[in-house]
C-alpha cells in the first residue's frame, strides 16, 4: 500500500479542489429549478472519469435525471466491483441557518474534526463519499494497482427515491453484471469505532391535502361553525401515535420482525453516550416507542414523522382567516419485513377512515423503498472488514442504520450479488441539515481504505474458487 499512500499524499490538495468544484454545482433533485445544475454535475463526473483513465464514460439518459456510467475492465478472469453513488443532493433550505454558503465549500475546524471539515451541501451525502471512490480509482489506476475490474454508476435521483433507477438497471442487466456492489453513502459509529452498515430502513413517503370550505373565510364570521382543515389535520396526525408512541394504523406492525434478546444485547454492547447525544441536539429528553432504547428506536423500529406541514396565513403579522386547505408531508421508516407499498395503502385507508365528514382528504404516495439486511459471513463483508481493520487498526462493527437507500434491495435482487455499505460519514455530519460537513480526515481515510477493499476482495474471491 506504500505506493498508494504516497500517491494520495502527493495529490491531497488537488483531490479536495476537484471535490469542491463538484460541490459548487447545486444539483438538487427535488426542485426542478435546478435541472440544469443536475445535468452539469453529471457532465462534470463523466469528464472526470475520462480524465482519470476510466473507459466507456457516458451520461446515460433515463426518464428522469441521467445516470453516469464508467468502467475499466482489465481482465475477464478477475472479479468485478460495481460502485454506486449519487450526485444529487437535498435542498439546502433553510438558508439562513447556514454559517457559510451551502454551494461554496469551505474547510473549518470543529471539535470533532480538529483537522478541518468541508462545509457544503453534499459534502458527505453523497458527493464527498462518492468522490472518494473516484479518487481511489484514480490512485489505483495511476499506481497500476487495480486488482479487480470496476464499473461505476452514479445516479441523480437518490434523494427523491431513485424512481427511475430500476428502469435503468432492468435495461442494462448485462452491462451491470458484477461480483460485489460497493457503496459509501452511510455513516460509521465514530472516527475510532469503524463500522459497516448491515441494515437499512425502508421508507414510505405520503402527502396529505385536507380541504374544508371552498374558499378562505373570515375566522370570526365562520369560526366555530365550520371545520378548520388545519385544526383537523393536526388532530388526525396526533392520533397516528398513541401514548406509548406506537403507530395506530391497523396492521402497521403485522410484518415487523422482532429482534431476539441476544441480538438486542449485542447491539447494546456498542458504546453510545446518550448524554452527549442529547447535548449535541440541544434536547432535554429523548422520546420514542416504549420498551426500546434510543438506538433501537432509530434503527430497528419503524417510525412515523411529519416532514412538513402548512396552510393558512404564515406571512408577517396576524391575519384572521379560516383557511380552506391544509397540507402535510409524512414519512414512515420501515423495517424488515414491512412492504412499503402495503404500508402506503394501509396509511391511505386509515387516514381516509378517520377523517371527519366536515372535510375532504386526499392522500397520495410519493415514493418508497424496501428495508434491507445483510449477513456478515460472506466474502464481500469480510473484504470490507479486513480493509477497515487495515486502515483503522481496529475491526469494524456491524451496524444497523436508520436511513434508507431505496435501491439497495433492488440491486441485490436484480443483479444477484451482494451489497457492501462501507460508509465513512458520522451522524454528526448533519446530512440533509444546515451546515452539512464531512471531515477531511474521513475523506482521505475513505480513499485509503477503498483500495484495501479491492485488494482483499480479489484475494478472498480467489481463495474461494
Ligand atoms: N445517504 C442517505 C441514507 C443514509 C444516511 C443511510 C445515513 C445511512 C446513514 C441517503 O442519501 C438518503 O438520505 N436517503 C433518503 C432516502 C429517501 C429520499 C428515499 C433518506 O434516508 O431519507
Ligand atoms: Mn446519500
Ligand atoms: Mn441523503
Amino acid at each position: 500500500m506504500e505506493k498508494i499512500n504516497t500517491y494520495i499524499d502527493q495529490n491531497k490538495n488537488r483531490f479536495l479542489e476537484e471535490l469542491f468544484a463538484l460541490l459548487r454545482i447545486p444539483s438538487i433533485s427535488a426542485d426542478s429549478k435546478y435541472k440544469k445544475d443536475v445535468l452539469s454535475a453529471a457532465e462534470y463526473l463523466k469528464h472526470h472519469f475520462q480524465e482519470i483513465g476510466m473507459e466507456n464514460a457516458e451520461v446515460c439518459e433515463t426518464p428522469g435525471n441521467p445516470v453516469v456510467y464508467a468502467d475499466k475492465i482489465i481482465d475477464k478472469n478477475l472479479p468485478t466491483v460495481l460502485v454506486y453513488g449519487h450526485y444529487d443532493v437535498q435542498p439546502a433550505t433553510p438558508l439562513d441557518q447556514w454559517e457559510s454558503d451551502p454551494f461554496d465549500p469551505v474547510i473549518r475546524k470543529t471539535d470533532i474534526h480538529p483537522q478541518g471539515a468541508i462545509f457544503a451541501r453534499g459534502a458527505c451525502d453523497d458527493k464527498g463519499q462518492m468522490f472518494m471512490h473516484v479518487k481511489a480509482l484514480e490512485t489505483m489506476l495511476h499506481t497500476q494497482s487495480l486488482p479487480c475490474n470496476v464499473k461505476v454508476i452514479v445516479e441523480g435521483e437518490e434523494e427523491v427515491g431513485s424512481v427511475n433507477l430500476s428502469w435503468f438497471v432492468q435495461r442494462h442487466l448485462e452491462k451491470l453484471q458484477n461480483d460485489v456492489i460497493l457503496i459509501s453513502d452511510t455513516s460509521m459509529i465514530a472516527k475510532d469505532i469503524p463500522s459497516i452498515t448491515t441494515g437499512l430502513r425502508g421508507l414510505s413517503y405520503m402527502e396529505i391535502e385536507v380541504t374544508g370550505p371552498n374558499h378562505d373565510l373570515h375566522s370570526g364570521v365562520y369560526g366555530g361553525a365550520v371545520a378548520n382543515p388545519i385544526n383537523v389535520l393536526a388532530k388526525l396526525i396526533a392520533s397516528l401515535q398513541d401514548k406509548d408512541n406506537r403507530i395506530t394504523i391497523p396492521g402497521f406492525y403485522d410484518r415487523v420482525k422482532e429482534f431476539s434478546t441476544a441480538e438486542r444485547q449485542k447491539m447494546a454492547a456498542v458504546p453510545f453516550d446518550e448524554q452527549a447525544y442529547k447535548k449535541s441536539l440541544g434536547i432535554a429528553e429523548v422520546q420514542g416507542e416504549k420498551g426500546y432504547t434510543t438506538r433501537e428506536r432509530a434503527s430497528i423500529r419503524p417510525t412515523l414523522d411529519v416532514n412538513g406541514i402548512w396552510g393558512g396565513y404564515i406571512e408577517e403579522g396576524a391575519k384572521t382567516v379560516l383557511p380552506s386547505k391544509a397540507y402535510a408531508k409524512i414519512s414512515m421508516r420501515l423495517v424488515p419485513d414491512q412492504d412499503w407499498k402495503e404500508i402506503s395503502e394501509l396509511f391511505k385507508k386509515h387516514f381516509e377512515d378517520i377523517a371527519p365528514k366536515s372535510v375532504e382528504v386526499k392522500v397520495t404516495t410519493h415514493h418508497g423503498g424496501e428495508p434491507y439486511v445483510t449477513p456478515i459471513d460472506g466474502v464481500a463483508f469480510q473484504a470490507a472488514s479486513k480493509a477497515m481493520e487495515e486502515t483503522f487498526g481496529k475491526k469494524p462493527l456491524p451496524q444497523f442504520s436508520g436511513g434508507s437507500i431505496p435501491i439497495v434491495a433492488l440491486f441485490e435482487r436484480e443483479l444477484k450479488s451482494k451489497v457492501v455499505l462501507m460508509g465513512f460519514g458520522l451522524n454528526s455530519d448533519d446530512i440533509h441539515s444546515p451546515n452539512e460537513n464531512y471531515g477531511v480526515w474521513n475523506f482521505f481515510k475513505g480513499i485509503e481504505t477503498i483500495p484495501a477493499f479491492y485488494k482483499h476482495f480479489a484475494t478472498l474471491t480467489k481463495e474461494e474458487q
